[in-house]
């Protein structure tokens, strides 16, 4: 049992990120999982293996993992459908010189879930997808400029928004690209009047953190189509989670593309973009080709998490514990007085924290090591994952730990001193950022 007054036993995390800053660029291969992003020396770093829906860190801590991979995790960790057929497969061969029928039958399996698929395509990361899709609505078109409104990955015509903080990305993609905001339908309506006939496709993440409104989904579907631009959605994290045809099943809103990736294979690296036959038949000479996009293992996973989540209909048990773990916070939230706020789908929660903005990050780390503690896992500003292992009594840690931490986290806004309370180290510098040209 842990001593909640103590700092958390994270000593052979830090061990292992020493040689990570030597070893690995930024130490991590993605961005999120950086742990000056979290609570640093007071929150893992390295996770060891999972089991269901707890994690367990290399100093033998156990947490109820609410990040779940940043989505992928649907079933739970070492899921037994998915760990045996993938084990069935990896005796069979993992990737060919020619294609494999497993391809056809997760296509198929997509097809039968997702509104807006007549067709899909795989690939491996969601940026390589999103690329796909804007790629598929330019050729379409025959115009150049996005619209875009919510994260899309890594890829160069998307770091394009941020790259006044981003190196590397060329200069001239910054006329290709525009940001409007979620919600806020004359926000788009705005670009459309000023970049109209060069338009190719507005790209919309379909939930940010608040649900859609109707106005706007709709509206965006209207404006994009009167423009003759096509409507994509980035259902990276809603696809499979929100309802088996993703956002646009529960908001009743059909795109002509869609991406997928996260939840659709239960961990194992796929994506997918989906279309209309007739979007894609005028596409045919577009060059969209990876070596890895066949790989079988994850072909597997797909195909097997697909059919676990129909059969066992997870979404409507993950949404029901989602409900009730909005309405404990709810609940907490207005006992510590402290201001949360609790908004998102029944089956992605999202919080945040209605605070002033000098202490807005300490209060986020403080609720991190506090609820690490407790043995919960969760990131700041993010939605809490929920997989079909999460059970009745990790709801109920989950809500006791969680008034716990807010009633740390109240006491120390009351106190004004909150930095007094973290139990986290200075991170140190790799030694490698100290050479010059
Ligand atoms: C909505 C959305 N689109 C695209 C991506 C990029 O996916 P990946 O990191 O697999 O390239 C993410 C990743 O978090 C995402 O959340």
């Amino acid at each position: 049992m842990v001593d909640v007054n103590k700092r958390l036993k994270v000593d052979r995390s830090l061990e292992i990120w020493r040689r990570a800053e030597e070893s690995i660029y930024l130490g991590v291969q993605t961005m999120s999982k950086s742990p000056k992003a979290h609570a640093f020396g007071a929150f893992p770093i390295y996770i060891d293996h999972g089991k269901d829906a707890h994690i367990f860190d290399v100093d033998g801590n156990e947490y109820i993992d609410y990040v779940c991979s940043f989505g992928p995790i649907i079933l739970g960790h070492g899921y037994p459908r998915i760990v045996e057929a993938v084990k069935k497969q990896l005796e069979r061969g993992v990737l060919f010189s020619l294609s494999n029928e497993n391809e056809v039958i997760l296509a198929e399996e997509m097809i039968d879930s997702i509104p807006c698929a007549e067709m899909v395509r795989f690939l491996k990361t969601g940026a390589e997808a999103t690329t796909a899709a804007v790629r598929l609505a330019r050729a379409y078109t025959g115009r150049d400029k996005i619209l875009h409104c919510g994260y899309h990955g890594w890829n160069d015509w998307y770091a394009a928004t941020y790259r006044k903080s981003e190196k590397g990305v060329p200069k001239a993609l910054e006329d290709l690209i525009f940001s409007f905001k979620f919600n806020d339908i004359n926000s788009l309506k705005a670009l459309i009047d000023r970049e109209g006939p060069d338009v190719a496709g507005i790209i919309i993440t379909p939930l940010s953190g608040a649900e859609p409104t109707k106005e706007f989904l709709e509206g965006a579907k209207k404006l994009a189509h009167d423009n003759g631009s096509l409507l994509i959605f980035d259902e990276m994290f809603t696809g499979f989670r929100l309802a088996m045809g993703g956002a646009q099943e529960r908001y009743g809103v059909i795109p002509d593309i869609a991406t997928f990736a996260k939840a659709m294979a239960n961990g194992f690296p796929i994506s997918a973009i989906a279309s209309r036959k007739d979007i894609f038949a005028n596409c045919s000479e577009l060059s969209i080709s990876s070596t890895y996009a066949g790989e079988i293992l994850s072909l597997v996973a797909g195909i097997e998490t697909i059919r676990e989540l129909r059969e066992k209909k997870v979404q409507e048990y993950t949404g029901e514990y989602g409900e009730r773990l909005m309405e404990g916070l709810k609940e907490i939230s207005c006992s510590t007085s402290m201001p949360l706020q609790v908004v998102g789908a029944p089956q992605l929660p999202y919080l945040n924290f209605d605070v002033d903005k000098e202490v807005y990050e300490d209060v986020w780390t403080l609720y991190l090591q506090e609820m690490a503690k407790r043995g919960v896992l969760v990131r700041r500003k993010m939605y809490m994952y929920i997989t079909y292992t999460h059970s009745e009594a990790d709801l109920k840690k989950t809500l006791d730990a969680a008034e716990g931490a807010l009633l740390v986290v109240d006491k120390a806004l009351k106190n004004g001193d909150i930095k007094s309370y973290l139990q986290t180290v200075a991170p140190s510098e790799p030694s490698y950022l100290s050479i010059s040209r």
